[in-house]
């Protein structure tokens, strides 16, 4: 099936998320394209989508909102899958259990065959956070570093993977 893994990310983190995902796919036989949401092409050139942004203030960041509403159609004829990366498992406590899910996701779980959204780990900098957010981030406890679990997306991506595969042989994009 033709793939889209598309990403939103501001620092790199998640990009880098979209291509492993993409990689595992194409190990698999998938045709994939990886790209930023910015710059892809409409969902309807695709059967299948993995799309994937930094959260920012408990929202995905712009690029990818636009995405999904102007593609909101499109994506509701395929099976989709969703990540958000951030810090919310890490801090863990209030932060991670009010930041479950931003509310793109909300919104395409009501519009798509949504398979599953995953709240991944990513990766924070001081120097990403202007004064003040590096102030509340110290008061909640935060802590900075590359926190991405790469075995859990290896085999979320082999999952996914699977599942491709099945929806293909059964010869449609809309499971
Ligand atoms: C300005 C700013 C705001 C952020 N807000 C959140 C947030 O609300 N929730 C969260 O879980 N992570 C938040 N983060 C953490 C990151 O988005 C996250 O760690 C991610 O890996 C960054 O992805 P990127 O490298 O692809 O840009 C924020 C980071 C920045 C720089």
């Amino acid at each position: 099936m033709t793939v889209l893994a598309g990403y939103a990310s501001e620092h790199g983190s998640t990009e880098e998320i979209a291509q492993r995902i993409a990689a595992r796919l194409s190990e698999r036989g998938h045709a994939v394209d990886v790209r930023p949401l910015a710059e892809a092409s409409r969902a309807d050139d695709y059967e299948a989508a993995v799309l994937g942004s930094a959260v920012h203030g408990g929202s995905w960041l712009t690029e990818a909102s636009d995405y999904v509403q102007a593609n909101t159609a499109p994506l509701g004829r395929m099976p989709v899958w969703l990540f958000s990366v951030g810090l919310a498992r890490v801090v863990g406590g209030w932060f991670e259990k009010h930041s479950q899910e931003p509310k793109e996701v909300t919104e395409l779980r009501r519009t798509t065959h949504l398979r599953e959204h995953r709240l991944l780990k990513g990766a924070l900098s001081p120097e990403h956070l202007p004064l003040f957010g590096r102030v509340v981030y110290r008061i909640m406890g935060g802590h900075y570093g590359d926190f991405r679990d790469w075995a859990e997306v290896d085999d979320w991506a082999e999952a996914i993977a699977s599942e491709l595969s099945a929806a293909g042989a059964s010869g449609t994009a809309s499971v």
